[in-house]
């Protein structure tokens, strides 16, 4: 575990993607900022963490997602992570490939299509673990959200979770990698643990300092890469019936023996009802930061409030960091709150 190697390397950045060098939206090297809100635990970045890049106005897990993000000024993209059936770590949000690609409509891959278990339910799909990675760089990325258009699908390609990195590196931003469902990878005999340990180290960002955080629901893969690794380890948790609302699925007591900080579900953190609920100082007063999951532009807050206020509301309970699928919209929101 490494507390808070990000702040710094946050203030500093400069943002180059591609031919074109911008500058970031604070613009903290050239004057100093006197940031008004601040989280019990955080130097001032409130990290903007683009979800699944900027997946509101791109097909997710794109390039094209990540380099939006960047120019918008992301702190981190996250890249969710999956495996090959020839181990190779690429970013998808699901094992299957139905809803985020055109492999339906290929008919060479037509007897590929298998019946496997998720969570308990059987599901008929296209799965990542029984595809090369030459195979999967011929599909084609979609939209998954019907609401959001296709005017990019079938124009954008997968990529490996070492082109993510690569890109992050030049752009001069952090990666936020979550590894989806390590046991079940397990199962289909693919290690991930050891694939992403292989991929930080291959791109020197495995050690304290490295502008990396590693996320899973799985506690498991956090307690072992715990053992391994310094940087920080954040225990993903959601919301499940408690005696007064919702409580986190996971104690915080527990995510504090292996784990730097949580990326909860926002209804752990505001209500449905719009109220503000103990979540952020409990875990503040645990030692644990808070990124909060997922605000989006096209999908109101559980009270209806706008997008704006929802963000505005959550800075100002002192979280950490947000996943935004729009992260200009988190970024302008922030910026509007802590610079004076
Ligand atoms: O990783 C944080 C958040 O992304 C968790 O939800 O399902 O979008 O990966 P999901
Ligand atoms: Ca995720």
């Amino acid at each position: 575990m490494n507390k808070w190697i990000g702040a710094a390397f946050a203030m500093s950045m400069v943002v180059a993607c591609g031919p074109t060098e911008l500058p970031r939206s604070a613009a903290p090297e050239e004057e100093p900022v006197t940031w008004v809100i601040e989280s019990s635990l955080s130097e001032p970045p409130i990290f903007i963490i683009a979800h699944r890049g900027a997946s509101g106005e791109r097909p997710e897990h794109t390039m094209e997602a990540y380099r939006l993000a960047i120019v918008q000024g992301a702190d981190f993209i996250e890249p969710d992570l999956v495996m090959t059936k020839d181990g190779v770590l690429i970013a998808r949000h699901d094992r299957f490939l139905s809803t985020t690609t055109d492999v339906a409509d290929r008919p060479e891959f037509a007897d590929r299509k298998k019946r496997k278990w998720v969570n308990g339910l059987p599901k008929d799909d296209w799965w990542a673990e029984d595809f090369t990675l030459a195979e999967i760089k011929t599909l084609w990325a979609r939209q998954p959200r019907p609401a959001r258009g296709t005017h990019y699908d079938d124009q954008f390609r997968i990529p490996t979770f070492a082109e993510v990195i690569a890109l992050a590196k030049e752009a001069g931003v952090g990666i936020y990698p979550e590894t989806k469902a390590p046991s079940a990878h397990l199962e289909q005999g693919l290690d991930m643990e050891a694939a992403l340990l292989a991929a930080l180290r291959k791109a020197r960002w495995d050690g304290a300092g490295a502008p990396v955080y590693v996320q899973s629901f799985e506690p498991e893969i956090l307690q072992s890469l715990n053992e391994k690794i310094e940087l920080p380890l954040v225990q993903l948790l959601y919301g499940v019936p408690g005696l007064h609302g919702e409580r986190p699925n996971i104690p915080l007591s527990d995510v504090t023996t292996y784990a730097d900080g949580v990326g909860v579900q926002k209804t752990l953190v505001v209500n449905k009802a719009g109220k503000a609920t103990d979540f952020v100082s409990a875990a503040h007063g645990a030692g644990l930061f808070v990124h909060v999951w997922t605000v989006r532009d096209d999908e109101p807050a559980p009270d209806g409030v706008p997008v704006e206020e929802e963000l505005e509301r959550l800075y100002a309970l002192g979280i950490d960091g947000v996943f935004a699928d729009y992260p200009a919209t988190a970024v302008a929101t922030r910026d509007a709150v802590l610079i004076p």
